[in-house]
């Protein structure tokens, strides 16, 4: 088994005549948490949805799970979930609905007990199971998404900003089920502007900007990435 889950190699992404993706390389081994810092329009939207195949590369490659985005795209997006910036979902079905809907679209079955084990896993609370979703906050919907996520067995995690908008302890949730994940052997790839939220949870940070790679910053044995010396780096960069 190949344990380098998300490649890019010297990627680039062309509309009409902007760079918005200018020679990108990286690589995220299994079981790690991997965050694409930068400013807005610094192109982690976009990378982001190379590799789910939504925007082709006008050169080099992105594979997941060895797979090449331009060739095995339908076998990546059985693999991979995908949390985008606002998870919605069906907001008349409930939460259960949701995850039973979603499910049987990708033709896997689970028993109401498997659903039920993985709402609790991800700390939903039991009384909003039945309720329709219009009225979950944003971190209910995410739970929500993670437990589907759980329930397809998806080795790979996509994340586009996913704490913004959601409050401290929501956040401080969020992060060690993420760890959990990350720590059982979950591949998780997250774009963030937030330098503080992605030194709490990343292993490693990638600093974009402009289409570019500009930094790479390395979490220590038990030591989270310093955020001053990111922060730094990323204002250096965006101070426009
Ligand atoms: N489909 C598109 N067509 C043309 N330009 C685009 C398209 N998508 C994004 N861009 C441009 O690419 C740049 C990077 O966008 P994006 O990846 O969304 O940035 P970020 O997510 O870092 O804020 C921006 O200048 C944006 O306007
Ligand atoms: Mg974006």
């Amino acid at each position: 088994m190949h344990n380098e889950i998300i490649v890019a190699s010297s990627l680039s992404v062309r509309f009409n005549q902007q760079t918005v993706l200018d020679d990108v390389s990286f690589k995220v081994q299994k079981g790690e948490v991997f965050a694409l810092l930068g400013g807005n329009g610094a192109g982690k939207s976009t990378t982001l949805k190379t590799f789910l195949g939504t925007v082709r590369p006008s050169t080099g490659k992105a594979e997941v799970l060895g797979m090449s985005v331009t060739k095995q795209i339908d076998n990546i997006r059985q693999k991979v979930a995908y949390l985008p910036e606002s998870v919605t979902l069906y907001g008349h079905l409930s939460g259960i609905e949701n995850i039973s809907y979603f499910l049987s679209l990708a033709q896997i079955s689970r028993t109401q007990t498997e659903i039920e084990q993985a709402l609790t896993r991800v700390a939903l609370q039991s009384s909003a199971w039945h309720r329709a979703m219009a009225d979950y906050s944003k971190g209910m919907r995410q739970k929500v998404a993670i437990a589907l996520a759980l329930l397809r067995e998806a080795p790979v995690l996509f994340l586009d900003e996913p704490t913004s908008g959601l409050d401290p302890n929501a956040i401080d949730e969020f992060n060690q089920l993420i760890a959990t994940l990350a720590a059982e052997g979950t591949t998780v790839f997250m774009v963030t502007h937030d330098v503080y939220g992605a030194c709490q949870i990343a292993h490693r940070i990638a600093l974009l900007d402009q289409g570019k790679i500009v930094g790479m910053f390395e979490r220590g044995e038990d030591s989270h990435i310093d955020t001053e010396v990111v922060h730094s780096a990323f204002s250096a960069r965006n101070k426009r």
